[in-house]
């Protein structure tokens, strides 16, 4: 669900028209629903209110400080998987003992910032972090609330770059070694253990690799607590679906339903660190066509959003339903590639997708953007990235300003004697 609708021919979000937007910000622009983003973090913490549980939001998804503002103000947290993550979620007014650090490849600076800030927990993802963590812990005369990661081998069934709790991937700490490793942890004097971590994918559309991985889980649980390690946290990670195209993954309350027998025996507090679902279809990019191209092969409309603005389709093949934000009558339909201005062949945001004609100077709104879109921008063919609006009702916010020419030289250095 969410609220971006036409009213006759004209494509809103909430009670604002997008054109007018486009008008105002010009284009590409990432265009935010403030009803549609509280909407879904509360069906979400709805559906869990059963069991003792924080939301941790998934900064990565979507990390603009207004954003991370609003999830922080219904009780949310983060979790956060680089120093700039961290600074950013501070930054947002989110209260540190709502914040969890994940990430196989945590520097011994960015441990620092987040031992200062007094963050709930690291997610430690390798033996050789832990140690790290605790030298580091130590020489601040303190101690590393810690969950380990633990792979639980399970098939996600996603794309295979977003799949993350299989053997042969990264993350975590294989299952099979997580008692030794928890052992370790329990040995060294500047790590305190508070949790367990899991993340096993993204973009997950059927509710049995969450409860196949969470039993492993438990019974890991079960097995850690008969050596006397207390296991308060639960960190269960990300990773529910949305519907892009014909995809429907469950409800919060399905796999709330699926899952909550596993979890409330145990006992412990859940985190939840959800990113696309809460995000995903509450943002949209905004672009204009800038010419449509007709070569012996094939039909393109080329926009001026590109791949550096939008990387998913480039990156995954990932679907994005595109719609004009003028819907008239009347008009045709053709297939064509939707393309960007960058300089790659990859740079496209549909392929031989069929869409309603369009002109140059209108608009299109590609929808289901509002996670990994703008988090994932470059600067690539020094493009500056595009602005982000949020909308309240009839209400609308730069959340952040289109960038400048002068943004993208920013710290750059001509050498007098090179
Ligand atoms: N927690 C951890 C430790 C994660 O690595 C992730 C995502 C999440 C939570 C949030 O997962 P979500 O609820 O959003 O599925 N760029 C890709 C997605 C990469 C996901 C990486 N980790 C995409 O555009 O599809």
């Amino acid at each position: 669900m969410h609220h971006f609708h036409y009213r006759g021919e004209d494509l809103y979000c909430e009670e604002v028209p997008i054109s007018a937007l486009a008008e105002e910000v010009g284009t590409p622009f990432y265009l935010y629903s403030h009803a549609t983003l509280t909407r879904h973090f509360r069906v979400f913490n709805e559906a869990f209110q059963e069991i003792p549980h924080l939301i941790c939001f998934a900064a990565k998804a979507n990390a603009n400080l207004a954003i991370l503002n609003l999830f922080s103000t219904m009780g949310g947290g983060a979790d956060v998987v680089s120093g700039g993550e961290l600074f950013r979620a501070l930054r947002a007014g989110i209260a540190p003992d709502r914040i969890v650090f994940a990430g196989v490849g945590k520097s011994r600076e960015e441990m620092v910032e987040a031992l200062k800030a007094d963050i709930l927990m690291f997610n430690v993802e390798s033996s050789q972090e832990l140690r790290l963590l605790n030298q580091v812990a130590g020489e601040m005369g303190m101690v590393a609330r810690v969950a380990l990661r633990v792979n639980p081998d399970v098939d996600p069934k996603t794309h295979p770059y977003i799949s993350t709790g299989l053997k042969q991937s990264k993350f975590g700490i294989d299952i099979s070694l997580a008692l030794e490793e928890y052992q370790l942890a329990q040995s060294l004097p500047h790590i305190a253990i508070v949790g367990i971590h899991e993340h096993i994918g993204s973009q997950i559309t059927d509710v049995t690799p969450f409860v196949d991985s969470l039993s492993r889980i438990a019974e890991l649980i079960g097995e850690l607590r008969t050596l006397g390690i207390e296991i308060r946290y639960l960190d269960m990670g990300g990773g529910l679906g949305i519907p892009y195209d014909d995809e429907t993954p469950p409800h919060p309350t399905e796999m709330a339903k699926a899952i909550n027998p596993i979890l409330k025996p145990l006992g412990c507090t859940i985190i939840f660190e959800p990113g696309r679902v809460i995000v995903g279809n509450a943002g949209i990019l905004v672009t204009k066509v800038l010419y449509t191209k007709r070569t012996p092969e094939k039909d393109f409309v080329i926009v001026d959003a590109g791949m550096n603005d939008l990387v998913r389709p480039s990156l995954y093949e990932s679907y994005h339903a595109i719609q004009p934000v003028r819907r008239l009558d009347g008009r045709g339909r053709l297939t064509v590639d939707v393309v960007g201005p960058i300089c790659e062949s990859g740079d496209f945001l549909a392929k031989n997708r069929e869409i309603t004609m369009v002109e140059p100077g209108e608009l299109l709104a590609v929808m289901s953007a509002g996670a990994y879109g703008f988090t994932m921008a470059s600067n690539y063919n020094a493009r500056p990235k595009a602005a982000e609006v949020l909308v309240k009702e009839d209400r609308h916010f730069i959340i952040r300003a289109r960038e400048s020419y002068e943004d993208l030289i920013r710290g750059e250095d001509i050498p007098d004697n090179l």
